[in-house]
């Protein structure tokens, strides 16, 4: 009789057993990614409804987000594109064809892709009723994400949403805390001029300043990532970021060439 624990049938018996676990994995995550996709793209619609204002608990989302329109913009241009492949920006942030380098790079973010995404929410009647765009930049220890909204007057913000960092819960990961969030309702992140011009303050900002408008509390003890979430802002709504688009929205809306 053969001995069952001779060296070659427990070799045998080993790589049989991971052989088959080796298969059940590789067909698990070959067979749930398409579910993941769906979930993140959920998860990121979920966030552009709760930036604008329109989401509530228990909602539809899929069906919430028929009125908002996604577009794609060269940053340079400030112009509508429409790249014949789609624009995948997680993509396109890794291909140099696709994107550049920061040389200034306030943001922490390393490189901007050419084109970006933005999103315009429109109310029942049609009319423009936010605009959406996403932004992200360096905190202490992450690079985090999120939607600002804003109202079509293209400087006052009508909310944000994080979405995805790495920030220390407690601290600088209160960036989430909707109480935190609400501060920045009716905030202006952009001048008369067009300018971006925000700031997070240390602490809360102080009574009565000229500019209050322009500011909003910073995170207690963390100074770090209060810092990064205003340079996301000077730099997404400056020049390099989506400034020229804004500017030139907002003469198309002041022409009533959008409604
Ligand atoms: C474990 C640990 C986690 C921290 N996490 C954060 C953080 O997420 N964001 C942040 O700005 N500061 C964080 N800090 C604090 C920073 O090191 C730094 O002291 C702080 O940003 C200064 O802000 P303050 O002047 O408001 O205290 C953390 C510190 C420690 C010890």
């Amino acid at each position: 009789m053969k001995d069952k624990n001779s060296i070659g049938n427990v070799l045998r018996v080993a790589v049989g057993v991971c052989l088959v676990c080796a298969v059940i994995v590789s067909t698990a995550a070959v067979t749930l990614r398409p579910l993941q996709e769906e979930n993140r793209a959920a998860f990121r619609q979920l966030n552009v409804l709760r930036a604008a204002g329109l989401y509530e608990p228990g909602m539809n989302v899929s069906a919430a987000f028929e009125r908002i329109e996604r577009r794609i913009i060269d940053f340079d241009t400030g112009s509508y594109v429409d790249p014949p492949g789609g624009f995948d920006p997680v993509r396109a942030v890794r291909d140099p064809a696709q994107s550049r380098a920061l040389s200034g790079d306030p943001a922490g973010i390393g490189r901007r892709t050419h084109y970006g995404e933005v999103f315009l929410a429109y109310d029942d009647g049609g009319q423009l009723e936010r605009i959406i765009l996403p932004v992200h930049a360096y905190g202490l220890w992450s690079t985090m994400y999120a939607f600002l909204a804003l109202e079509p007057d293209l400087r006052t913000v009508a909310g944000i949403s994080f979405f995805e960092h790495g920030e220390t819960p407690g601290l600088g990961g209160e960036i989430d805390n909707p109480r935190w969030q609400e501060n920045w309702v009716g905030r202006r992140v952009r001048d008369q001029a067009g300018n971006a011009v925000f700031r997070v303050d240390r602490g809360r900002t102080p009574e009565g300043v000229a500019d209050a408008d322009y500011r909003v509390d910073g995170l207690t003890g963390a100074t770090i990532t209060s810092k990064g979430v205003e340079n996301m802002v000077r730099f997404w709504l400056g020049e390099e970021g989506y400034g020229t688009y804004l500017t030139r929205l907002e003469s198309r809306i002041r022409a009533g060439e959008v409604m």
